[in-house]
């Protein structure tokens, strides 16, 4: 990463920018809790984002957007976004306006609208396909647990780490066919899963907070987008996340390759994906153990924000009310 657009990393200010941008999208997508429209709750939550994000005094990438240029006619990886001139920062942008379609649309807790920035070329650009998640909270030895580990071996490993039993480790896994012997394996342990249906940012993210989630780890597969927005959030937090990317076919190589991945095998740890300091926000949409959904109260649509800087490990919660 150049060390000019590190030091012109701006993040101080340009973070309360960016809940701004998490705001939007989330208020946005409220309008659509429990309508059943997975793709009217995401678009509204898009062209809300970029709307904000248009207006920041920023010379900006999405790097990790809502796909491919051809497939995505908004806020598309590579898409160039901000006001900014010649001399506002260089940033790379990871965004998802709405984690969680499927639970906006079912109005299911944890859907979030998320943003991350970082200096210009600090982030991975991970392409459109799956990956192999692996993700603890803070307070271990680097490689505590690794994807190499089976997931008895990950639980056995957790629970010597912290002195405690496999019984008394919780696993967040997302609840697909794919994980099913995975799941029959964490079973066997002894330790406590917790299923969900959709959202593995949030997942990822409970892990930094288990004495609110009661969640210590998080493994299984699910999009590598997501992995790099979830090792922002911990890169802010503290805590481990490992990925690897999982290929189906050949044309999910390719998009990999037009990414700029050389090596297919490689295990990427938090700091691959997230190179340099990074600022994160995350507004709730539908209520979350890590915030709240949006909810009206008296004649305002009220949000809830986390916003959180890597640099200091700052974390500011924020209640924004919107008339409605
Ligand atoms: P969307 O909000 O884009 O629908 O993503 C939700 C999500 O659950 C992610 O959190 C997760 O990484 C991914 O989908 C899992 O993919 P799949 O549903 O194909 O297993």
């Amino acid at each position: 990463m150049a060390h000019n657009a590190q030091a012109q990393f701006k993040d101080r200010m340009l973070s309360l920018g960016l809940a701004r941008v998490s705001e939007a999208a989330a208020i946005a997508s409220a309008k659509l809790i429990g309508r059943g429209d997975e793709k009217a709750a995401d678009q509204a939550a898009v062209d809300a984002m970029r709307t904000q994000l248009n207006m920041l005094d920023i010379r900006g990438v999405v790097v990790i957007g809502e796909g491919e240029r051809d497939e995505a006619p908004m806020l598309y990886i590579g898409e160039e976004v901000g006001s900014g001139g010649d001399d506002s920062p260089e940033v790379d942008i990871a965004l998802d306006p709405l984690e969680g379609t499927t639970l906006t649309a079912k109005a299911m807790p944890n859907a979030l609208a998320v943003i991350s920035m970082g200096a210009r070329n600090s982030m991975l650009h991970a392409p459109d396909v799956y990956m192999d998640k692996l993700a603890i909270g803070p307070g271990f030895d680097e490689g505590v647990v690794t994807l190499d580990m089976t997931p008895t071996q990950r639980v056995e490993a957790l629970a010597k780490a912290k002195g405690v039993q496999p019984s008394d480790i919780t696993v967040c896994v997302l609840e697909r066919p794919r994980h099913r012997e995975m799941l029959a394996e964490l079973r066997a342990t002894g330790a406590s899963v917790q299923l969900i249906t959709d959202g593995d940012v949030a997942g990822v993210i409970h892990c930094a907070e288990t004495r609110q989630t009661g969640i210590d780890m998080y493994m299984g597969s699910g999009g590598a987008p997501e992995g790099v927005l979830a090792a922002s959030a911990l890169k802010c937090m503290g805590g481990q996340i490992h990925g690897r990317l999982l290929f189906r076919n050949n044309e999910e190589r390719e998009r990999a390759t037009k990414a700029g991945i050389e090596d297919f095998d490689r295990i990427y740890t938090r700091d691959d994906m997230v190179r340099g300091e990074v600022i994160f926000a995350a507004t709730g949409v539908t209520d979350g153990s890590i915030v709240k959904g949006a909810r009206r109260v008296d004649g305002f649509l009220e949000t809830e924000t986390i916003l959180m800087r890597s640099k200091t490990g700052s974390l500011r919660r924020l209640i924004y009310r919107n008339p409605l």
